[in-house]
């Protein structure tokens, strides 16, 4: 029986806060303690408590003066895209063609898709992320790397084989009867194996033909247990275009609903120009919503709506959405979510934007028995936090007076850097800032013109 006592500052939610300075929302123990054992959580409070039900051979990993919280988790980004953030100057549709549809042929190759798969796992644990949910590309090989990627570090990932049939290169498009047939080979091969989990990943409207709609309805219905992820009205000329293609729905949501694509475990990409009828049918069959700031911001595509969501009752989650997403630092997203709401007159507290990361996020993907909160039972995905990771964070900590105001600074100012040390199902993976597999920087310099 192996143990392990994680020592600081413990912070973990237990409800959505309701206001700035809802202290009943969460567990705070100023000088706390989680008790690891075999994976799990096995106690957690009061340092002094905690540390009495270890047994003889524990080993201590003392964190202190830093906080201790859930692994933090990303509900939506792209895992091929790990080398196209970045790419200037195009809204969607136009950045899709250039840029993503080019990268994403890349990933037919195996060694590739193995490279990129390991650096973007090292990428999210160097930025304290234990769980994400993400697309992989059209090609079945893309799908074994990542989620061999994430067996490798015994990471619990949500992950799906895009499918496209139309409106994108050839060498990316899988007719209907190919989409799902490898879709359910990569069901069989890998949902529920380990800590994998498989979302249906029909990419969009516009990319899927009525028939490759029609292989998305089967799929879901005889594997209601996978997630289903897609993406929602994210730009204008997307609407129009995706409207244009399926004539007979009443909007861009109706696409979806006339094909059973919504439920609980459907996570919906953007939903930035929803109507309120759209979003009172996302309230209706549990559908989730998910905020990417950092995207939405970089691709020009609008203000997600946080507040209509919640008088609607509908559910959502946030997300970087890398590649069109600039960051994978689920800190920096929240900052950018912070003024995406102020923009509109909303307000996203310190306590709510660290709710939203770890126990909403889990929420979202019905999840919350195993990750997005310490409580005993829990899996051990843990990250440690360090708000004085920069001289300008420390000296702003100094006249710092409240853990609302710190966790306001970390999300402000913090990035990687603040990633102190994550464990995944109890076990520290990080390895420096730069990842555990990063390479010597490369000797090529640029030609000039
Ligand atoms: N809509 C369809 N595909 C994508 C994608 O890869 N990224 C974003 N941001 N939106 C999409
Ligand atoms: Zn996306």
């Amino acid at each position: 029986m192996s143990e392990l006592l994680i020592r600081g500052r413990v912070l973990t939610f237990v409800k959505e806060p309701e206001g700035i300075d809802d202290t009943a929302s969460y567990r705070f123990f100023e000088d706390g303690a989680v008790l690891v054992r075999n994976g799990k959580v096995a106690g957690v409070g009061a340092h002094a408590e905690v540390a009495k039900q270890a047994g003889d051979g524990v080993k201590v990993a003392d964190h202190r003066p830093h906080l201790v919280l859930p692994g933090l988790i990303d509900t939506h980004l792209h895992f091929p895209q790990t080398q196209a953030i970045a790419s200037y100057g195009a809204q969607l549709l136009e950045w899709l063609n250039t840029y993503i549809f080019v990268e994403e042929q890349k990933f037919k190759a195996p060694e590739h898709a193995a490279f990129i798969a390991g650096r973007f796992m090292d990428e999210l644990l160097a930025n304290g992320t234990t769980t994400a949910v993400a697309y992989c590309s059209v090609h079945p090989e893309s799908v074994d790397a990542f989620f061999n990627a994430a067996e490798a570090r015994n990471m619990r990932m949500v992950g799906g084989k895009v499918m496209m049939d139309r409106n994108a290169p050839e060498a990316l498009t899988d007719m209907p009867e190919k989409g799902y047939e490898e879709t359910k080979r990569l069901i069989a091969k890998w949902h529920g194996r380990g800590r994998a989990h498989y979302a249906i990943s029909p990419r969009f409207a516009i990319t899927s033909t009525p028939g490759q709609m029609e292989m998305s309805r089967a799929l879901v219905a005889e594997h209601p247990d996978c997630y289903v992820q897609t993406h929602l009205s994210e730009n204008k000329d997307e609407i129009a275009f995706a409207t244009s293609l399926y004539p007979q729905a009443k909007d861009y949501t109706d696409i979806y609903a006339r094909y059973d694509l919504l439920g609980r475990k459907t996570l919906l990409g953007h939903c930035i120009h929803l109507s309120d009828r759209e979003i009172s049918v996302l309230a209706e069959t549990g559908a989730v919503g998910v905020f990417c700031p950092t995207s939405n911001l970089f691709l020009g595509s609008g203000l997600f709506d946080r507040d209509r969501f919640d008088r609607l009752g509908a559910r959502y989650s946030v997300a970087t959405d890398v590649g069109a997403g600039t960051s994978f630092s689920m800190l920096e997203t929240m900052d950018e979510a912070y003024k995406v709401l102020h923009l509109q007159g909303q307000r996203l507290s310190p306590l709510n934007s660290f709710y939203m990361m770890t126990l909403g996020n889990a929420r979202a993907l019905d999840l919350e028995h195993c990750i997005g909160s310490l409580h005993v039972g829990a899996d051990a995905d843990i990250v440690v936090l360090d708000s004085r990771a920069k001289p300008a964070m420390e000296l702003r900590m100094q006249v710092a007076s409240s853990l609302t105001e710190e966790l306001f600074i970390l999300q402000t100012m913090g990035d990687d850097r603040s990633v102190a040390e994550v464990y995944v199902a109890g076990k520290p993976m990080k390895c420096g800032p730069r990842g555990a597999s990063a390479p010597a920087p490369s000797a090529r310099m640029f030609e000039t013109a």
